[in-house]
């Protein structure tokens, strides 16, 4: 970030107040079975210095007033890696929890799961209902995982939920809205993304908030995810901030 994005990140004016800061920042942390080849390591490995790297970057970004980070940290369609990463994988949140769960509580970060529960073991289920139910209170920074989570896994679930309240007689087809489908998904009450970042230099949502993307902006650096730091994370805000946003209308800055 330039200095000056920088300065006025962090004046008096509430960053969410102003739109050239984004409110909410999903991230899709990919590279990590990249970085670890490239050094002729295990994918592990990747995956190990990944959490190290989303660790800075959770603290970087509460630090610099973002109200909600999402990472994407296991899709839907990751369970189609071999088993041996799986479950290292599934350790490895187990481990990031119990590790940081006190300092998030202490950060006053809340956390949010999303994504489907089915499928996972009970013992990392409970272990994401504890990190959010020790969270709850908190509210500073909304610290989302996308955990077992898919986007067309989300809408299915949500039109399930609809197409129940439907069949009970409590939702009238006709008053079925943009909100009402936005209130069934897992994000429900959270703002849209404004920015997307995915690292590794994969430019694709692989399954990722398809409906709350709509007008989301992409920053793709080139670092594999444990390559990524906080000037990285700092440079997206930029690029954001110089970012057009049009939602379809015509441009609301002063020089376009
Ligand atoms: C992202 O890194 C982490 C997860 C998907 C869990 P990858 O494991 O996808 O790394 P690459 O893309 O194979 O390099
Ligand atoms: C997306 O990365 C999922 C996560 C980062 C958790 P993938 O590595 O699974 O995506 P593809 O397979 O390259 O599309
Ligand atoms: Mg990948």
């Amino acid at each position: 970030m330039t200095a000056s994005v920088q300065r006025e990140a962090l004046s008096g004016v509430h960053p969410h107040e102003r739109a050239a800061f984004p409110r909410h920042v999903a991230i899709i942390m990919d590279g990590n079975g990249r970085w670890a080849k490239e050094r002729g390591l295990p994918r592990t490995e990747g995956h190990r210095q990944g959490v190290e790297t989303l660790r800075r970057i959770v603290r970087h970004a509460a630090k610099l007033g973002i109200s909600c980070l999402t990472l994407y940290s296991f899709s839907s369609e990751n369970w189609t890696r071999p088993e041996a990463e799986v479950s290292f994988l599934m350790g490895l949140l187990q481990r990031f929890v119990r590790r940081d769960l006190a300092e998030l509580v202490k950060a006053n970060i809340k956390v949010r799961v999303i994504g489907s529960r089915e499928g996972l073991s009970p013992s990392i289920a409970s272990l994401l209902d504890e990190a959010e139910a020790a969270t709850r209170g908190n509210s500073g920074m909304e610290l989302v995982v996308a955990f077992n989570y898919g986007a067309r896994d989300e809408l299915t679930r949500a039109m399930r939920k609809i197409a129940a309240d439907v069949a009970a007689g409590r939702l009238d087809p006709a008053k079925i809205d943009e909100s009402v489908i936005a209130s069934r998904l897992d994000t429900a009450d959270l703002p849209d993304p404004d920015l997307i970042i995915r690292t590794s230099g994969e430019q694709r949502l692989s399954n990722f908030l398809l409906w709350q993307a709509a007008y989301a902006e992409f920053f793709f650096p080139r670092f594999n995810w444990p390559d990524f730091d906080e000037k990285a994370f700092d440079e997206a805000l930029s690029v954001f901030a110089a970012r057009d946003r049009r939602y379809g209308g015509l441009s609301q800055k002063a020089d376009a």
